[in-house]
């Protein structure tokens, strides 16, 4: 059974993933590369679990209590140590995860669970190098880890079946919903659904039917707000086959079939236009607090996890 979670790396996706682990009532260490990373990951739980108490998910017990489940670490051996489960969040670079990998067989339990947060690398390709392969899973977490139901789970057919029913029944447990995929396949499925919008909603841009705010106005009034509640496949069948049909044989020709980034998105990052990180994206943020509008984001997930949770899905 599982007690003690090691998570590495504390950036965007690790330390959100140690407040889910914490708040499930997991011990857990939080390991990086140096404190101060630690110290700001340590800042911005205690900020999401406020939210979450402010929302009255949890309470003010719940939340001094998971801060308190969660050791900053900056070492390695110490971390992982007693850990059952270890989920790596370091940067996606597949040399880095080797190197860890490496490091991780070393020094944690021989029967640990070791779970990468990758977004794009297959099981097949990090497992490449690990002498201990059985143990190696991915479970691949939305951002923001803490709010976002979602966990892909991609197994490798030497991931021993222990390994799969321990991983889904613990993503269970932390009250995620986790997906099982049956086949390793690169971008798994929420980022190929999600590229393939994103694909069309810039040549949409490109094209000078609407402007950003526009798309995005379609997105969150229209579709997206049906699919929080109903899937693509359960929209056909809603819809009608026989309809869905003509609009797949009409469109489809219609569509974007680029087979690299759109070149709007080429030409800002050519321009260092980043996005929030940088003040300008494709909209800008010069004159809004970045900070407020992730408040805010996070508020209405709360929300909508909340109105999910009462009604089903
Ligand atoms: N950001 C996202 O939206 C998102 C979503 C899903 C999955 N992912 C995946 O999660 C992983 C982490 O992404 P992120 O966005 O949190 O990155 P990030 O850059 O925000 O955080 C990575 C952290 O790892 C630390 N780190 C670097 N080298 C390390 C090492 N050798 N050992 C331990 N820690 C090290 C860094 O100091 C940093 O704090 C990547 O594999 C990424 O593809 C990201």
């Amino acid at each position: 059974m599982t007690k003690h979670v090691a998570v590495i790396g504390s950036g965007v996706m690790g330390h959100g993933i140690a407040q889910v682990y914490a708040l499930a009532g997991f011990s857990v260490s939080l390991y990086d590369l140096q404190e101060e990373l630690l110290q700001k990951a340590r800042a911005s739980i205690e900020k999401s679990l406020s939210l979450l108490e402010h929302e009255g998910v949890i309470t003010e017990q719940d939340k001094s209590a998971a801060l308190e489940r969660i050791v900053l670490t900056t070492d390695l051996p110490q971390a992982v140590a007693d850990a059952d489960v270890i989920t790596e969040a370091v940067p996606e670079v597949i040399e880095l995860k080797w190197q860890l990998f490496a490091e991780l067989e070393q020094y944690a339990k021989p029967e640990a669970i070791i779970a990468s947060n990758t977004s794009t690398f297959s099981i097949a390709r990090l497992i490449e190098k690990a002498q201990s392969p059985h143990r190696f899973i991915i479970t691949h977490f939305f951002n923001p880890a803490q709010l976002v139901p979602l966990v892909e789970i991609v197994r490798h057919e030497k991931t021993a079946e222990e390994v799969v029913a321990a991983t889904v029944g613990l993503m269970k447990r932390i009250g995620k919903a986790p997906v099982l995929l049956k086949k390793d396949m690169p971008g798994f499925i929420a980022n190929r659904l999600q590229a393939a919008l994103m694909r069309e909603a810039f040549h949409l841009l490109a094209e000078g039917v609407a402007d950003a705010e526009e798309i995005d106005t379609v997105m969150k009034e229209g579709i997206g707000f049906r699919w929080a509640f109903v899937g693509p496949i359960e929209t056909a069948d809603f819809g009608g086959l026989d309809t869905w049909k003509r609009v797949m044989d009409n469109l489809a020709p219609e569509l974007d079939q680029s087979t690299t980034a759109p070149a709007i998105i080429a030409e800002r990052v050519e321009k260092g236009e980043l996005g929030t990180k940088t003040g300008t994206g494709i909209y800008s943020y010069e004159h809004i607090s970045v900070a407020e509008k992730l408040h805010a984001r996070d508020e209405q997930f709360i929300r909508l996890a909340k109105l999910k949770k009462s009604g089903g899905n």
